[in-house]
């Protein structure tokens, strides 16, 4: 049975893991006006990632016959200035999730709840993975600077991204 403050925890994580999925749906939505439709794909399936990562605490609450609860999902910004925005918002956005992340893992280490610190481990080296990737896309917008065909071919690039 996972302890009371551990289970608040985790049905914490899975509204913050669909709050992500919201997030990049919504970035996906901007870059989709201004006519960006790679990374518009790019983002949607970051957005699909975000809600099996969500799907992925639910079934383990179910499996340690704890109790679901979901709650209200704030509303994620609609409004960005670029593509650059975007994606540095993103990689604020996944380091701001690997420290709760963290922060979970010490909690469960705390209630000697080993078998959610193995399954946290998962996520652990997943947000090097998501900190990694949204970072190089921040890296190479920077380097494109004002060349259009550059952003058009890092576009169709990031548009061809495979689903998970
Ligand atoms: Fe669910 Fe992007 O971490």
């Amino acid at each position: 049975m996972l302890s009371q403050s551990l289970q608040k925890a985790i049905n914490d994580q899975i509204k913050d893991e669909l709050y992500s999925a919201y997030l990049y749906l919504s970035m996906s939505a901007y870059l989709e006006t201004i006519h960006l439709s790679g990374s518009a794909r790019w983002m949607r399936l970051q957005s699909q990632e975000e809600a099996s990562h969500a799907m992925k605490f639910f079934d383990y609450v179910l499996e340690r016959e704890g109790r679901v609860v979901l709650q209200a999902i704030e509303q994620p910004p609609q409004k960005f200035k670029s593509m650059l925005d975007v994606f540095q918002q993103a990689l604020e956005h996944e380091r701001k999730v690997t420290g709760i992340i963290h922060r979970l893992y010490d909690l469960a280490g705390k209630e000697r709840d080993y078998a959610t610190q193995v399954m946290l481990q998962w996520f652990i080296t997943e947000q090097v993975e998501e900190e990694k990737n949204a970072g190089e896309v921040v890296d190479q917008i920077k380097m494109i600077g004002d060349q259009p065909a550059a952003l058009f071919f890092l576009d169709k690039q990031l548009g061809a991204r495979e689903a998970e």
